[in-house]
């Protein structure tokens, strides 16, 4: 039987060693300050947002929270991006996706400071990431790479397939993978005999965003199995894109759907804030 990597426990040791950072930096007089900003009331948003503002009072980190309105328009929350780009007292800023229409969400990305993205979506943190330069990651993919590590699974080498090419998910994560020195393919919905490409994968990395789409006629046997996707079934019950039944018997390791990628996120959000300082602070 596949190990099951467990996210939960590994989300829940990075926090604490994150934990016992920043009061270490709060012994030194530097005290971190995430803002974090939610436009409109989506309620799948409002959750993570509460997750993260959780996160941060856990590790010590300060969170000032912007609740705007649906109809806030975007020159205003440009205005109050240009706001906390300013100020020395901020580290992180993080706007909350999916915007609302009629805010365009590339301009207001785009405005936020890089030296304080810590979400890693500016194009100067993707460029830094594809260049092999110091910048904030995307947090997703940052905690796939921690998984892993901490699961004893070595990437260098290793044929890794990543299903999926979105510039949050699939795309930073082929590069980090190929950062750690793994033979990467970025496979998407147009790849042609997408079975015999993930069939070579040692790593499979499964970012596509259709529930249990990978069974176990894409899967080499002792392969490693990672799962992004999240999505509730029609008994209301969480699965990612990967057919845990058929697949775990087959491969070597395995992320269950909950518990295996998803809490890796607001982990590596906190590493981001932490490591933002030492970044503003070169
Ligand atoms: N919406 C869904 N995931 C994310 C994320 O990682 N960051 C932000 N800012 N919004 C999201």
């Amino acid at each position: 039987m596949a190990q099951i990597i467990d996210g939960k426990a590994i989300s829940a040791q990075i926090k604490d060693e994150l934990k016992e950072e920043v009061s270490g930096m709060r012994e030194r007089g530097i005290e971190l300050c995430l803002a974090v900003i939610q436009v409109g009331a989506d309620p799948a948003s409002s959750v993570y947002v509460r997750n993260k503002k959780k996160a941060c009072e856990y590790i010590g980190i300060k969170s000032l929270s912007y609740e705007l309105p649906e109809e806030t328009t975007q020159e205003e929350l440009l205005g109050i991006i240009r706001e906390l780009n300013g100020r020395k007292d901020v580290n992180g800023i993080l706007v909350q996706l999916p915007l609302p229409k009629g805010l365009n969400e590339e301009v207001i990305l785009d405005a936020i400071d890089p030296l304080k993205d810590v979400d890693g979506f500016h194009p100067v943190n993707v460029g830094n990431l594809s260049i092999g330069r110091p910048g904030f990651v995307s947090c997703t993919p940052a905690g796939v790479i921690q998984l892993l590590k901490r699961s004893g699974i070595e990437i260098a080498g290793k044929e890794c397939v990543v299903v999926g090419r979105s510039n949050i998910v699939g795309k930073p994560m082929s590069m980090l993978l190929l950062r750690e020195n793994g033979t990467v393919t970025t496979a998407h919905s147009r790849t042609k005999n997408l079975q015999e490409v993930t069939k070579r994968a040692d790593i499979l990395v499964a970012a596509v965003g259709k529930p249990r789409m990978i069974t176990a006629d894409y899967v080499k046997e002792g392969a490693v199995v990672i799962d992004v996707g999240i999505h509730r079934n029609a008994e209301n019950k969480l699965c990612g894109d990967v057919d845990f039944e058929s697949v775990a018997p087959k491969c070597s390791a395995i992320t269950p759907v909950p518990g295996g990628v998803g809490p890796m996120t607001i982990a590596m959000l906190m590493k981001n804030c932490v490591e933002s300082y030492s970044l503003q602070n070169k």
